[in-house]
């Protein structure tokens, strides 16, 4: 769907992409990632035509992308709604600059609130929606005139933990009919969404990381108790393990080979520790993106 090929962009000397290179097909979800200052915001400006390039190409459906603005919907990282205007007339704002038919507009501006579950907030003004509630207008106005292709720059960065269950259980929803490419510094907040991802990190993508690249560690396990538990406690069930404290009630233990749950209960039962949480330690993605992303 989208191309981009060899895009260099220098802002005051400094190279702020670096041949950067990717494509897309229909009906992906792409998390851009990258710690700040990576240059997804750019990378993103440009795919919209908000800012030039030096050289490199980016096409839609192999035409050049400017012709298919229309099929695009972007919520940028700063939102920029007017705190008095209420949602629907944020939504007619928009909607009006971005052309869509008068006769069609009330009736798509009804439609999004209710996509983005906002119909009943639609007489309230935007200074009056949480944190959540305005990322999902931001959405909304995204989504209005129907694009084949959402781009949502840092869509939850800024939410607390409600507001971005919030707007990551409405992009699940919205990636089953439509291409979404998000950027976010925080692999943790889409983990869960996007088919792949794309690590970006000083104007350049560094990897590729594919959802099923997060594997669980059979040799790793977990454990929470209900109680604080010494280091010691744990050994005495394990003795040829080794423990890493992760808190008074939660430690990590690695062994020599694979563990079986059912095992690892017996043992802590046997010594009264009352286990509250087990389960394989979980790594990939989120190391993998660590490591890359730290100033090495
Ligand atoms: N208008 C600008 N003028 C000069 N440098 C800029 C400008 N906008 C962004 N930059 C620089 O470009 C780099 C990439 O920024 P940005 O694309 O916003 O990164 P990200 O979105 O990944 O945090 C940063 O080092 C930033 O300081
Ligand atoms: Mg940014």
């Amino acid at each position: 769907m989208i191309t981009i090929h060899n895009l260099h962009k220098t802002l005051n000397k400094r190279k702020i992409l670096d041949g950067i290179d990717f494509s897309f097909q229909e009906n992906e979800c792409i998390g851009l990632l990258g710690p700040n200052g990576a240059g997804k915001t750019t990378l993103i400006k440009c795919l919209m035509g908000i800012l030039s390039y030096e050289s490199g190409e980016i096409s839609f459906q192999d035409q050049p992308i400017e012709r298919y603005k229309k099929q695009i919907g972007y919520l940028s990282q700063y939102t920029d709604f007017k705190p008095w205007m209420t949602c629907r007339e944020s939504l007619l704002f928009f909607g009006k600059l971005s052309g869509i038919k008068k006769e069609l507009l009330e009736k798509r501006i009804s439609e999004t609130l209710k996509e983005v579950g906002l119909q009943d907030k639609q007489d309230v003004p935007v200074e009056q929606l949480s944190g959540g509630m305005k990322q999902r207008l931001g959405i909304a106005q995204a989504i209005l005139h129907e694009p084949q292709l959402l781009i949502l720059d840092e869509p939850v960065a800024s939410l607390d933990p409600i507001g971005r269950n919030e707007i990551r259980n409405l992009i699940g929803r919205l990636k089953q009919r439509m291409t979404i490419l998000l950027s976010t510094h925080i692999l943790h907040d889409i983990r869960e969404i996007c088919d792949r991802y794309i690590i970006m990190k000083n104007g350049r993508i560094i990897k590729h990381l594919y959802r099923e690249d997060q594997t669980i560690d059979l040799q790793q396990v977990r454990l929470q108790f209900r109680n604080a538990v010494s280091v010691d406690q744990v050994l005495n069930c394990f003795p040829s393990v080794t423990v890493e404290k992760l808190s008074p009630v939660a430690f990590l233990i690695t062994g020599t080979h694979a563990f079986n749950l059912k095992h690892v209960l017996t043992a802590c039962s046997l010594k009264q520790l009352d286990v509250i949480s087990v389960g394989f330690h979980e790594v990939g993605l989120e190391d993998t993106f660590l490591e890359l992303a730290a100033d090495v």
